[in-house]
């Protein structure tokens, strides 16, 4: 019986994402969400782990950045993949090494176009909306060392209107990640199904 497939997940703040991923594979007999990483503690993710009863782990940036600590327990919990989910902190390049092609990101529009430091949330839809664009996004890619630079793995489009407000922008994102995220992550961990 091949062991169950282990994600575990970064994130920094809200978590509808994870609590999307969380609910998609509670059912799945081969995928699990192991636990949840955080580095905010009043992040609402943390309650909706509670809730959703997976373990939700803060650590603060000596433990990410100036140590080994969080790179040693991700190495513990053996993932087959490490997925950030709304995470703002760059990944230290030891940690990219130590998992090749196992760290995938989800950015809220079409890359490289909107990327990079900065670039998050709602001032993403704001770019998009100040310069007229006519369709966005999202973007699901390996991580590097740089922000939002990694082989893009899946991209969805969305149309935009003119009059569409960066909150309603946001919205039709949020509907790509919740409808898409999931399926390409099953994909990359059970490739033939
Ligand atoms: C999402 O828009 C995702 O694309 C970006 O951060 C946001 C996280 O939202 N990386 P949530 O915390 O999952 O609600």
């Amino acid at each position: 019986m091949n062991s169950m497939k282990r994600i575990i997940i970064l994130a920094s703040g809200s978590g509808s994402n994870v609590e999307n991923i969380i609910n998609h594979f509670r059912t799945n007999a081969y995928i699990e969400v192991a636990a949840v990483l955080t580095n905010k503690n009043t992040a609402p993710v943390i309650e909706r782990c509670k809730r959703l009863k997976v373990p939700a782990i803060y650590f603060n940036k000596s433990a990410f950045i100036d140590s080994n600590v969080i790179l040693d327990f991700l190495n513990s919990q053996e993932p087959d993949l490490i997925v950030l989910a709304g995470f703002l902190w760059k990944i230290p390049e030891n940690l990219v090494a130590s998992f090749p092609n196992k760290i995938v990101n989800i950015h809220p529009a079409l890359l490289p176009k909107y990327g990079g430091k900065g670039m998050y949330g709602s001032k993403v839809h704001e770019a998009v909306k100040e310069n007229g664009e006519t369709e966005t996004g999202i973007t699901i890619h390996f991580v590097n060392e740089n922000y939002d630079e990694g082989a893009i793995i899946y991209q969805a489009k969305t149309n935009l209107l003119p009059n569409d407000t960066p909150e309603q922008i946001a919205e039709k994102v949020h509907a790509l990640e919740y409808e898409h995220f999931p399926k390409v992550l099953e994909k990359l961990l059970l490739p033939n199904g």
